[in-house]
């Protein structure tokens, strides 16, 4: 797979819609080639949590993204909630991999069934198949055993689930280096180091208080 092919980022409707645009932020810097989708859901999540409203329309929200990111780097494609014929839900279509940041119950419920409505659900279908990286970030809690169970179905199937829980060890300072780090170990899942983190260097030198 070529290193400058696309990266899929989708977003459904769980309660951490800032990591996804911090993550769309860092791609773009990166110059990195995005292929976004944004399920209904997500764009009822993000005007009942953050009173944002996305643009359903794929040029809109490319206008949309590209002026809250401030970033007018890397290549950005907005794909439409359902657009079946987009040209990522087919296997032909080459990605790096696809991340689903965050990632609702219900979508990972119709993902580990098969049921693919949505395109989220199809190109998740798709790098499945084509065992290609399919990076989930659910965020629930507490899980139920169903989600237990669908979670475990899409392990199985070959996709990492990379839940986006905090960390102390790298000390943060602020919720945005919180996020920061949340969103670069959900990539590291993927193999992109998308930006410098405080990582895990072994137990600090303090000095002996006795
Ligand atoms: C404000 C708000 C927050 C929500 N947070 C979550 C959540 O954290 N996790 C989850 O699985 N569903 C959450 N939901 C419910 C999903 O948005 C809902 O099940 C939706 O149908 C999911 O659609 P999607 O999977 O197509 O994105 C939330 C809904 C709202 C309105």
């Amino acid at each position: 797979m070529s290193s400058s092919a696309p990266v899929v980022l989708a977003v459904s409707g769980a309660s951490a819609q800032p990591l996804a645009e911090r993550a769309l932020q860092l791609l773009l810097e990166a110059d990195e080639t995005v292929e976004m989708v944004t399920s209904r859901g997500a764009i009822g999540v993000w005007q009942a949590e953050m009173g944002l409203r996305v643009p359903s329309e794929p040029d809109l929200q490319e206008r949309f993204w590209r002026e809250r990111t401030g970033c007018d780097r890397g290549v950005l494609r907005c794909h439409r909630w359902n657009d079946q014929a987009a040209a990522i839900a087919s296997g032909s279509f080459q990605t790096r991999g696809m991340v689903i940041l965050p990632a609702s119950m219900g979508t990972v419920g119709r993902i580990a069934s098969g049921v693919a409505l949505d395109l989220i659900e199809r190109v998740a279908d798709v790098h499945l198949k084509e065992r290609r990286p399919l990076v989930i970030a659910p965020r629930e809690l507490p899980w139920n055993l169903v989600h237990l169970r669908n979670l475990t179905a899409l392990a199985e199937a070959g996709a990492c689930i990379a839940p986006p829980v905090p960390a102390w060890y790298h000390q943060p300072s602020s919720l945005d280096e919180m996020v920061d780090f949340l969103v670069i170990r959900v990539f590291d899942a993927l193999g992109l180091e998308l930006g410098a983190l405080n990582r895990w260097q072994g137990p600090l030198q303090r000095p002996s208080s006795s």
